[in-house]
């Protein structure tokens, strides 16, 4: 990927480009992103860890508004009709709601994994081994603040909190844990935790959780490398994917008031637009909504936000803030979605970041929007506040998708609809009065925020044109 043709696709983009105001040195190019160290424990330590390394399991019951769980089990790689074409994936649908615009952020897959725990890509477009500094906060700062549970299962891990690179069968070295698929592990604020890494446990450790009772309240599920699809086929996930859920859909103490979202990190191919096959599964779904189809704009931002409304949690101020919420919940609490039109959306590329290579910003993260309400309409977690300071945001944080940036210029904006400005609602809960389902909204959305950030520079962004080009390099 770090080619000279990315480095001329750059100049070829900034020709066609609108402007994003983010600092950017000028002769920025794929080159100037130093690579991370990496962190590679010896296999003598692996083992060693192995044996010492003890998961934990807390357990809490905070009630939610349309869940008490919420777990989330990602596939890999594959475009949204070539899942509806799979029996497996069609048997799941029929169990629950299928999600028809449901959306990934960019390509490849680790931007996206950071993406639904962090409320933002930040630009990047890679699988390095990247770190996302301290101050910047994730989902799990969010469910803290009411003591809910969480937990990951990665499927192959060696043990509790491992921050290596990959884990490979040691027998076949063929690819089995990775950590491009690991949504937590990228954040130091997760991994300089003792506590939070033994919270980042294998999937066997899910197997002793619900044989005793200890499933968390959040909890997010990677298959390994075979099993999701990634080094096999739809075929073979899904089929994973029905052997894993389909006993636990019939178990009460699993399936009881949770909802299971199984999803893709990212559709196949780089040219059409990033729609995934999503189905929400699980005892929260109403029997009558088993077997339905929901057409709203959803993206993977969408599980913070809906996990916000769910739990009555503040917001990390990024693209989380006022991404459309679930029906599941949004029904019940009357927050009204915004009816995205998809024309010219296609979330494909990424856009100028401290973790892209081809649109690098030296030192540079994006302030969230520290002022805004959100969707659950509490704000933004007081410690991100505290640490960010007063600020409307690098970027349009309160529309409902990542709107102003790389090739979803050509979309329409439109501001979340608990902050839109024209609102007249005394409320500021984001819960209406008896107001449900949907609504357009074709409110502008803010103004630029440039004057956020210092900007010595300002990038002439991609255009559309780019997009095959960084395709073919990816
Ligand atoms: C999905 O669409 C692509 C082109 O858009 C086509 O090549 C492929 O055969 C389709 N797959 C299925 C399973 O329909
Ligand atoms: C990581 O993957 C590489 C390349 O396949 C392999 O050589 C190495 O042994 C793997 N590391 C571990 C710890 O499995
Ligand atoms: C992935 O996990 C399955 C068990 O779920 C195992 O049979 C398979 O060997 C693993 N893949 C690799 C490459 O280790
Ligand atoms: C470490 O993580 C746990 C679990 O998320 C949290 O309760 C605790 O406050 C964290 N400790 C620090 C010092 O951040
Ligand atoms: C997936 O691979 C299996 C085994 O190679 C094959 O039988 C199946 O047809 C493939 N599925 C698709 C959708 O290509
Ligand atoms: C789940 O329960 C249904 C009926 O309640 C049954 O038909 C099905 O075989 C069960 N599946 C599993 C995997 O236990
Ligand atoms: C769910 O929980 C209730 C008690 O809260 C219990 O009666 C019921 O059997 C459980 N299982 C299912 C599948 O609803
Ligand atoms: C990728 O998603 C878009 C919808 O957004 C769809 O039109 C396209 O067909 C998908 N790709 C394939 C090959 O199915
Ligand atoms: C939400 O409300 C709409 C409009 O009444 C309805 O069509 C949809 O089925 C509901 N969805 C859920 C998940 O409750
Ligand atoms: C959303 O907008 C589209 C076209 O702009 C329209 O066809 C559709 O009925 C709208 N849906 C809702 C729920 O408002
Ligand atoms: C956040 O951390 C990064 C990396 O250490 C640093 O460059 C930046 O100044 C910090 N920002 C704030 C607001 O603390
Ligand atoms: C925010 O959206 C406005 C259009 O409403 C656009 O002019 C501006 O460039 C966007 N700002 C950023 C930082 O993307």
């Amino acid at each position: 990927m770090k080619t000279a043709a990315l480095t001329a696709a750059l100049w070829v983009g900034r020709a066609l480009a609108g402007s994003v105001t983010v600092p950017l040195s000028p002769d920025a190019t794929a080159t100037d992103r130093p690579a991370e160290s990496t962190i590679e424990p010896s296999t003598a330590a692996i083992a060693s860890a192995s044996a010492t390394v003890k998961p934990l399991s807390p357990t809490s019951d905070v009630k939610g508004v349309a869940f008490n769980r919420i777990v989330q089990v990602w596939l890999e790689n594959t475009d949204f009709n070539a899942s509806a074409a799979d029996p497996s994936m069609q048997w799941l649908a029929s169990q629950g709601i299928l999600l028809t615009n449901y959306f990934a952020t960019t390509h490849p897959s680790q931007p996206n994994y950071a993406a639904v725990v962090g409320g933002d890509n930040f630009g990047m477009e890679n699988d390095d081994f990247d770190s996302i500094p301290a101050n910047v906060s994730t989902v799990v700062d969010l469910l803290d603040t009411k003591g809910i549970t969480w937990g990951e299962y990665q499927e192959g891990i060696p043990y509790a909190g491992f921050r290596g690179y990959n884990y490979s069968n040691q027998a076949t070295f063929a690819n089995n844990y990775v950590r491009k698929h690991n949504p937590l592990i990228f954040y130091d604020s997760v991994t300089s935790n003792a506590t939070r890494l033994s919270l980042i446990k294998g999937l066997g450790a899910f197997a002793d959780d619900l044989k005793n009772q200890k499933l968390p309240q959040w909890s997010f599920i990677t298959p390994n490398m075979t099993n999701d699809g990634h080094d096999t086929n739809i075929t073979f996930a899904a089929s994973w994917a029905r052997g894993f859920l389909e006993p636990l859909l019939n178990n009460s103490y699993f399936s009881n008031d949770t909802l299971v979202i199984l999803t893709f990190d990212e559709n196949e191919s780089y040219s059409l637009k990033n729609r995934i096959y999503t189905v929400l599964l699980g005892g929260a779904i109403p029997d009558e909504l088993k077997g339905t189809a929901d057409s709203m704009f959803y993206n993977h931002y969408s599980t913070i936000s809906t996990v916000s409304v769910n739990w009555g949690l503040p917001s990390l101020g990024r693209w989380d803030c006022d991404a459309n919420v679930l029906a599941l919940v949004a029904n019940k609490t009357g927050y009204k979605n915004s009816n995205v039109t998809l024309d010219n959306l296609y979330f494909n590329q990424s856009y100028p970041g401290p973790l892209s290579d081809s649109a690098f910003t030296p030192g540079w993260w994006p302030v969230p929007n520290t002022q805004a309400k959100c969707a659950a309409g509490k704000g933004v977690l007081s410690s991100i506040a505290d640490t960010w300071g007063t600020s409307d945001g690098s970027f349009n944080y309160t529309n409902v998708y990542p709107y102003g940036l790389g090739e979803n210029t050509g979309g329409t904006p439109v501001v979340g609809a608990n902050d839109a400005p024209t609102s007249t609602s005394g409320s500021s809960s984001g819960s209406g009065s008896g107001s449900t389902g949907t609504t357009s909204s074709t409110a502008p959305a803010k103004g630029t925020n440039a004057a956020a950030v210092a900007a010595p520079e300002s990038m002439l962004w991609f255009g559309t044109g780019v997009a095959g080009l960084l395709a073919a390099l990816l």
